[in-house]
């Protein structure tokens, strides 16, 4: 049952003209109120140093949702609009940070009426997050407006800083600013439904739990493959890199959550803690290790497209990571991920050993994996597992198939809410179980760390647009063979 969210409540998003806001914060808000999941009285509030004026913005916000949706619910759009105001300016400049103020006591004295809830959104480089944070605070921002009503909330994006100094001075202000429990880190792939589901099928299904650890499961694959490359993200994703922008935090978290033991009780936060034991565990990848461990790549052109010669960004990455702890003890977990690939996949794949000695398995099988158990969360969300059967006939042959499980199988009017939905929707009423503590951040930035540091004396491989990611691999185990 949805929580009711009784007091009006302001949303300020920080950089409300950028990619993020147009792809995923402002369709998964109207989402929202179309569910009928904002609070019952809401105003968004954006901040951006584009110079438009109210009317102007609520057209921007319209054709946003046009573009991604289309107008079948231009009724309820044109409402939508009307809780979007507009503050133009600078995020170094305090002045509009005042005009601001000034503009949530107006709306809190003159529309609500009351103290409202406020969450401030953070949806911009993570370079900007103290500048921002420094002057939310300089101007009042986050003292409360009344001892009983109203709480404040602050929601960042991953990255969560730019390195692991950066992420702890972030940690060290933001204590000064918010308690720990206003605060809400975003990975939004913990809230992909298929990503929750792991828990669940885990830890709901006796059958795959015993044989969760290495003396059956041979290796784990986990992708993130894009066929997209990053020119409309210019110089942000240079300075970053694939494997900040998802290694750090996705990846890390799918891998986390595969690994995870199970949680004595299912509480925020005991699942954040059983998520940071494994993070915790994670072998750290020395510099010798890095060359055979790991691949980084760029695709053909980025430097030109981007003008940005001689740029050392990665847009492909692959690592193999392992757990120190007995459950996981050698089993390899290959990570994988690049922009400009050729296909769109993101997905788990966990290789089942074949422990029978007595294996039906003919001989021409066996250089092949066993059973197989996938998570698939793009092009379609669905779980999979490939197991072996008798081939029908007069002779003992065996072929791989498929069972598969999706939503749509199972028969069911099932609408898949989009990650944000969720991310915005417990941000709103205050559950932290899908977003990541600090400890977890300060894990992965630790094991990431000793990657980047080890990269600076690894080769960046070029790569053609619409590479499979197994021959980028192998074209980097050439060249450091002949090296
Ligand atoms: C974002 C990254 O966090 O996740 C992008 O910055 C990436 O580079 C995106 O494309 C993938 O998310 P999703 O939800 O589209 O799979």
């Amino acid at each position: 049952m949805s929580k009711k969210l009784v007091t009006p409540t302001i949303f300020v998003v920080f950089g409300i003209t950028g990619d993020l806001s147009r792809g995923k914060l402002v369709p998964a808000l109207f989402d929202l109120y179309l569910k009928n999941r904002l609070p019952g009285h809401f105003q968004v509030v954006g901040f951006s140093r584009r110079d438009l004026s109210e009317t102007e913005f609520r057209t921007y916000i319209s054709e946003i949702l046009e573009y991604k949706i289309g107008t079948a619910n231009k009724t309820a759009m044109l409402e939508f609009v009307k809780h979007f105001s507009y503050i133009k300016g600078l995020f170094e400049d305090q002045g509009a940070y005042l005009r601001l103020e000034q503009h949530l006591r107006d709306l809190d004295e003159t529309i609500f009426h009351v103290c409202t809830n406020k969450l401030f959104y953070l949806s911009t480089p993570p370079s900007l997050y103290e500048t921002i944070l420094g002057n939310i605070s300089e101007s009042g921002l986050t003292v409360p407006c009344s001892d009983d009503t109203g709480w404040t909330r602050v929601l960042v994006e991953k990255p969560f800083g730019t390195d692991i100094e950066n992420a702890r001075r972030l940690d060290v202000l933001l204590g000064k600013l918010f308690k720990e429990v206003q605060v809400f880190r975003i990975d939004h792939y913990l809230a992909k439904e298929t990503l929750q589901n792991i828990l669940a099928f885990r830890f709901s299904n006796a059958i795959f739990e015993p044989l969760w650890n290495n003396e059956y499961i041979e290796k784990v694959e986990i992708n993130i493959l894009e066929r997209d490359t990053v020119e409309n993200r210019g110089s942000f994703y240079d300075g970053m890199g694939a494997l900040k922008d998802v290694g750090q935090n996705h990846l890390l978290q799918m891998l986390s959550l595969v690994a995870m033991e199970r949680p004595e009780m299912v509480f925020p936060e005991t699942v954040r803690a059983a998520r940071t034991e494994v993070l915790k565990h994670l072998i750290p990848i020395s510099e010798s290790d890095a060359l055979t461990a790991t691949v980084r790549g760029q695709y053909e052109g980025y430097q030109e497209a981007l003008r940005l010669p001689g740029s050392q960004t990665e847009t492909f990455f692959s690592l193999f990571a392992y757990v120190n702890s007995k459950r996981w003890k050698g089993v390899p977990f290959m990570l994988t991920s690049g922009k400009g690939l050729n296909e769109d996949r993101v997905d788990i794949r966990i290789y089942f050993k074949d422990n029978d000695p007595a294996s039906f398995l003919p001989k021409q099988y066996l250089t092949q994996e066993r059973n197989q158990l996938t998570f698939t969360i793009k092009p379609e969300e669905k779980i999979s597992i490939l197991f072996w059967v008798k081939i029908p006939g007069f002779e003992t042959k065996i072929e791989p198939k498929r069972l598969t499980f999706t939503y749509h199988d199972a028969g069911e009017m099932v609408v898949i809410p989009d990650a944000y939905e969720r991310v915005l929707y417990d941000c709103f009423v205050g559950d932290h179980t899908l977003f990541a503590s600090t400890q977890e951040i300060e894990a992965q930035w630790n094991f990431i760390e000793g990657i980047l540091r080890a990269w600076k004396n690894t080769p960046l491989h070029i790569y053609k647009k619409g590479s499979k990611p197994e021959d980028i691999a192998q074209m980097a185990q050439v060249a450091s063979a002949a090296r």
